[in-house]
């Protein structure tokens, strides 16, 4: 194959691989009958956050599948249609592209447009259960999925943590028994791609009628979140445009908040607690407030002496005593990393789930507050009368 012809194939198949839209390209017709395979063929998957080509080396006994990194395909493609195949297919959602080679080395480039019905792998990780449906028509109003089928690139993180978020609650609702209704508050929901996507699994996983409600304080997002709501016919879910420290009063099985800022948090759990909510499923973010109300000299004075390790000290005290303030007010709780760094830093979640009251739990939460000079913490300033 001349030079030109290779580099023609190239451009266009690296258009395609770099683009975030499903296909799928297919190696074949041999060039001699020492070629151990008979085709070779590549679709996008996802492997953790990373966009990789899965290709199946395909011989008349076996399929051998090796993922391999996109920047890789460029060389390899190469050798393939250098010693391998005469011909290459690509295909698209909306076109095919045949690549077809002589003997004497002449490419004929065919574009037709069809509709192909590609398989989308969103997470290829087949291992394991997704809890989102993404699949579902609003993720591509909500700006998730690309209208090909593909998680964006850069709403992958936001994915694997609701992913993760839901699977987490689905760990916690394991001795729930059955239900006909289950209401939710998601408190900061944001883009609101958990809210639509724990609205899904409790209503088509768990069978039951939801309520979920998502606060949120900017009317933009409230807006287009009700939009897509209506547009689809989902039922059970709605968004209301209020701060959540002024969130109706009203019964609530569980109370949810991925990444509220600051005491966003606490007034969520505040929420939980006062409308004795079986649930509260937390991921904390930027916690500042312990951090201004630490002073004072303490055991741990000449270590948070450097910033970085004051404002993990502070994070910890936040959230350990966010967890004791729980155990007081009947909560079992439990905090822990609910999916790696590398998805998001903000990856502590807590758990509680209502039973017996702890009674050491506020006598320790002072006893924290006393060591580390913390004047306050925000969660009881809610519950001041
Ligand atoms: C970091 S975003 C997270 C959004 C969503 N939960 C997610 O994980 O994609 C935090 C959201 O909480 C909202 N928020 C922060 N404090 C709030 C408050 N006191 N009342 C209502 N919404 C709040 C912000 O406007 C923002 O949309």
């Amino acid at each position: 194959m001349n030079t030109d012809s290779l580099q023609k194939i190239s451009d266009l198949s690296k258009q395609i691989v770099g683009s975030d839209e499903p296909f799928k390209m297919i190696f074949s017709k041999i060039r001699s009958n020492d070629v151990p395979y008979n085709q070779i063929i590549v679709k996008p998957v996802r492997l953790k956050d990373n966009k990789k080509l899965s290709c199946v080396f395909r011989s008349s006994t076996k399929d051998e599948t090796k993922n391999i990194d996109t920047e890789m395909f460029e060389t390899m493609s190469a050798t393939w249609l250098q010693t391998y195949f005469f011909n290459l297919d690509i295909l698209t959602q909306d076109k095919t592209i045949q690549c077809l080679q002589s003997k004497k080395g002449k490419l004929s480039i065919i574009k037709k447009n069809v509709a192909n019905k590609l398989a989308v792998d969103l997470s290829h990780d087949h291992n394991k259960k997704s809890f989102v449906n993404a699949e579902g028509p609003y993720y591509k109003d909500l700006g998730l999925i690309s209208d090909g089928g593909l998680v964006f690139s850069k709403g992958q993180k936001k994915y694997n943590q609701v992913n993760k978020y839901i699977e987490n609650i689905h760990h916690l609702l394991a001795d729930a028994g059955e239900r006909q209704t289950f209401r939710v508050a998601d408190m900061g929901s944001g883009k609101a791609y958990l809210t639509f996507a724990l609205n899904e699994y409790l209503s088509a996983e768990k069978g039951w009628e939801t309520h979920v409600t998502g606060y949120e304080s900017r009317p933009d997002l409230t807006d287009t979140c009700n939009n897509i709501v209506q547009k689809h016919h989902i039922k059970g879910l709605h968004f209301v445009t209020a701060n959540i420290s002024q969130a109706p009063s009203e019964p609530v099985d569980m109370v949810v908040a991925l990444h509220a800022c600051d005491i966003a948090t606490d007034m969520a759990i505040a929420y939980g607690i006062q409308n004795h909510a079986e649930y509260i499923v937390l991921a904390p973010c930027c916690q500042k407030q312990i951090r201004k109300s630490m002073s004072g000299d303490h055991v741990l004075s000449p270590v948070i002496k450097h910033g970085i390790l004051e404002e993990r000290l502070a994070e910890m005290l936040t959230d350990g005593l966010r967890a004791l303030f729980l155990q007081a007010k009947g909560y079992q709780t439990k905090v822990f990393e609910f999916i790696s760094l590398e998805h998001t830093q903000k990856n502590v979640m807590i758990t509680a789930k209502k039973g017996k009251v702890d009674p050491k739990a506020m006598t320790q939460f002072e006893e924290i507050k006393k060591t580390f000079g913390i004047e306050y913490h925000y969660l009881e300033k809610l519950f001041e009368k």
